[in-house]
């Protein structure tokens, strides 16, 4: 775990990012929803695809194709994590119209500071915003962001750390704490990360590349069983064990393009409008970074540390990750008693959350911002149920 407490530096006017964050949203490409769209009829489908994708990247310059991320849910989000039905309209330079919020705040998951840099705009200066990210360049943009704003504390780690990372700080308690879960739209573009089945590069696929296993490094010595049901399990992959014994059959995992081709070639399937390596793609990538199990140790851990009263937003891209926020919510909202037979008279479960609501994009934003028609944003607030640690689960 890597903590930086940043020296106060003289605060640069962050009360501007509010409309600055929505700006560079509406400028941004979205080439992940461009992956996403890609057509799987014939090769040439394959290359004008490859093609539309070529001339988007000719208009970005390369800076700004490793820092723009469109933030989704931006305004619906950072309004929960504060508590508020909605924003002021316009933060402008001199902080006018920010809600001056007091507190501490957690972003679980930096990105490029999209949420970040809109809460910071309606947050106090006394206030303290921590963030995480995996990422060592998402890490690398918050550290510029701290140093220009001491309000901002930056884990380099994952979420799943909530509590350590915290702890380390002298914090035992937030006020809010928001997660966008995934990965970004800089991490899908930069081929060598090796998330894309359109750009080439090393099979990779790690948020943190400074620790932990490749996906390249797995291929080679995973079984065609553990492989397939990996596929299955994270990708919801229907034909799991061909295109695990695809895979395994490859000389060498050194080209995303290659795996992708060798799953194409594999699939039995086609759907249009869906590269036949998407699921594949998602589940190498959700099992290598251990996305879910990091989620579900980040929502136990934020029982204790939310204060009473206090905000969970999180953002998720995938059933399987919604529907785990989903049952989460539920589990500590309904004071239902528990399942387990083995007790005849079990106590209720606490209801540790209140109001949980789930929220998704405007047409607008869809239609400004094709990514984030996948998402959805779930909310609860914290009640005072103080936690007690062994409660059934
Ligand atoms: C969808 S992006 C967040 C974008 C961000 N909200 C913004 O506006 O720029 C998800 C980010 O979360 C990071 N991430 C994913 N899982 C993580 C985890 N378990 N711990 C820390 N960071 C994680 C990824 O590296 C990525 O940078």
């Amino acid at each position: 775990m890597s903590i930086s407490n940043n020296k106060p530096k003289s605060k640069q006017d962050l009360k501007t990012t509010a409309s600055s964050a929505t700006d560079n949203a509406k400028s941004a490409r979205d080439l992940s929803a461009v992956e996403n769209d890609f057509v799987v009829e014939s090769d040439s489908a394959n290359s004008s695809a490859q093609e539309s994708v070529a001339a988007i990247t000719e208009q970005t310059t390369s800076d700004e194709l490793s820092f723009v991320h469109d933030a989704v849910l931006l305004q619906e989000t950072v309004a929960a994590v504060l508590g508020v039905k909605s924003l002021p309209k316009q933060t402008d330079d001199a902080g006018q119209n920010s809600l001056q919020m007091s507190g501490i705040y957690v972003d679980a998951t930096f990105g490029r500071g999209g949420h970040s840099r809109l809460l910071l705009s309606q947050l106090a200066d006394d206030a303290t915003l921590i963030v995480f990210d995996k990422d060592p360049t998402a890490i690398s943009v918050a550290h510029e962001l701290a140093n220009s704003d001491s309000r901002v504390k930056v884990v380099h780690d994952s979420f799943a750390t909530l509590t350590d990372s915290l702890a380390a700080m002298g914090i035992t308690q937030v006020d809010g704490l928001m997660a966008d879960l995934g990965i970004s739209s800089p991490q899908i573009d930069d081929g060598s990360r090796g998330f894309s089945f359109m750009r080439d590069g090393a099979v990779d696929m790690r948020m943190d590349t400074s620790r932990g296993q490749s996906v390249a490094e797995w291929l080679e010595k995973v079984d065609d069983e553990t492989l397939a049901n990996v596929l299955y399990e994270f990708g919801e992959e229907r034909h799991s064990r061909r295109i695990a014994r695809a895979i395994k059959q490859m000389d060498s995992y050194e080209s995303t393009l290659e795996l992708a081709e060798v799953i194409k070639v594999a699939h039995p399937n086609w759907q249009r409008g869906k590269h036949p390596a998407t699921q594949s793609f998602q589940a190498m990538r959700i099992f290598i970074n251990n996305e879910l199990g990091d989620v579900d140790d980040f929502l136990e851990q934020s029982i204790p540390i939310l204060k009473s009263g206090g905000q969970l937003a999180v953002i998720s891209f995938h059933s399987l990750e919604d529907r785990r926020i989903k049952q989460f919510l539920q589990r500590h909202s309904k004071g239902q008693y528990p399942e387990d037979e083995n007790l005849p008279m079990p106590p209720k479960r606490p209801r540790y959350f209140s109001k949980p609501k789930r929220v998704g994009p405007s047409k607008a934003e869809i239609s400004q911002n094709p990514r984030s028609r996948s998402a959805w944003l779930r909310l609860a607030t914290r009640t005072d149920t103080d936690y007690v640690a062994d409660v059934q689960p």
